[in-house]
């Protein structure tokens, strides 16, 4: 592109008040919309958060050091400004947004920095874990669409930590995928292998993003999770994690005692806001009958889990619905329609 053949729309003498709309009118020659859009909404906060915070020249280098250590220990296996957007909110917030779930179905939550594309695709039963430590858990899910069937060939993402609550990519010396998985729902919607209790552990506190909880006052600890990730065609992609709950004493039908509050501090502190009702859940024990069905001894760890899915059709439906009500409540006239604005005149 010839910069002397680029007709930039003239700007306005610069000023506290119209500098915002000097940006957005230097900005209106991209020819993506959506980028354009999105441009045009990210100057209009950020002025309007200058402008209300009165910010300070110093206050902003702060923030540009900030921003700039946090893209510097940045690695492939650490991704720091994952981390700042799952402390800061954004990540659960945009996943919402993105992946509205209708009541019934399961709900999705933050990805995490620790997925890895690396997994390897393991048969019904086998072990995802080789941590000699960990307390043996069995795993069996249902996978089932809004209408109660099963669905076949879901391809299921699986991580999770080890004993000690590390990520096998927390390791230096890291030969392979370990405590990951792949696996494919049955012709029942049945997925099941063999895992460890998940512990608590924090997220990395060693850069920016920990000094910055630290500053806050906040402890960097993750409840007890193992994370999913589902895949199929016509599926909306879900990420979501369950929460489990520990019980010390009493049975199964206890679960949601006061017991697990007073044992895992971080249910309602989760660092990256990640907990939601639907998705915490209780380790049960294999009764006789589980326990010759997946060959395990009599009241082993036992995880069960039906995972709703939603079609991506039921999800585009319920994201345009959503969609008018929030900007409804942001007092914007506006709809928006394959991701632009236009006039709400209904
Ligand atoms: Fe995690």
């Amino acid at each position: 592109m010839d910069p002397s053949q680029v007709k930039i729309p003239p700007m306005k003498d610069q000023t506290v008040d119209n500098i915002t709309d000097n940006v957005i009118t230097i900005n209106s020659l991209c020819e993506d919309e959506r980028m354009k859009y999105i441009l045009e909404r990210l100057v209009t906060h950020l002025h309007d958060f200058a402008r209300e915070t009165r910010l300070s020249g110093d206050e902003w280098m702060t923030g540009l050091r900030f921003l700039t250590e946090v893209g510097q220990i940045c690695t492939d296996v650490r991704q720091e400004y994952i981390l700042l957007s799952d402390v800061l909110g954004l990540s659960i917030l945009v996943d919402s947004i993105d992946h509205p779930k209708p009541k019934g179905s399961t709900e999705g939550t933050v990805l995490g920095p620790f997925h890895t594309h690396d997994a390897e695709e393991m048969p019904p039963g086998d072990s995802m874990s080789h941590d000699p430590k960990g307390e043996p858990l069995l795993v069996v899910c249902t996978l089932k669409d809004m209408a109660g069937r099963p669905i076949e060939g879901v391809k299921i993402d699986i991580w999770e930590t080890d004993s000690t609550g590390h990520y096998d990519v927390q390791y230096a010396g890291r030969e392979g995928p370990d405590g990951r998985c792949i696996m494919r729902s049955d012709g029942s919607g049945v997925f099941w292998f063999k895992a460890i209790t998940p512990v608590p552990y924090p997220i990395p506190h060693d850069g920016p993003v920990g000094r910055l909880l630290k500053k806050l006052h906040r402890h960097p600890y993750r409840p007890s999770h193992m994370h999913f990730m589902f895949e199929k065609e016509g599926y909306d992609h879900l990420i979501t994690y369950v929460f489990f709950f520990f019980l010390d004493i009493g049975d199964v039908a206890n679960l949601r005692s006061a017991l697990y509050l007073r044992n895992d501090p971080y249910e309602t502190s989760d660092a990256v806001f990640g907990v939601k009702d639907s998705l915490t859940v209780d380790i049960g024990k294999a009764d006789a009958e589980i326990a010759k069905k997946y060959n395990v001894p009599e009241g082993h760890a036992l995880l069960t889990y039906d995972f709703v899915l939603v079609s991506d059709e039921e999800t585009s439906q319920l994201r345009a619905h959503n969609s008018k009500i929030a900007l409804d409540k942001l007092g914007r006239k506006v709809k928006i329609v394959n991701g632009l604005p236009i006039p709400d005149l209904d």
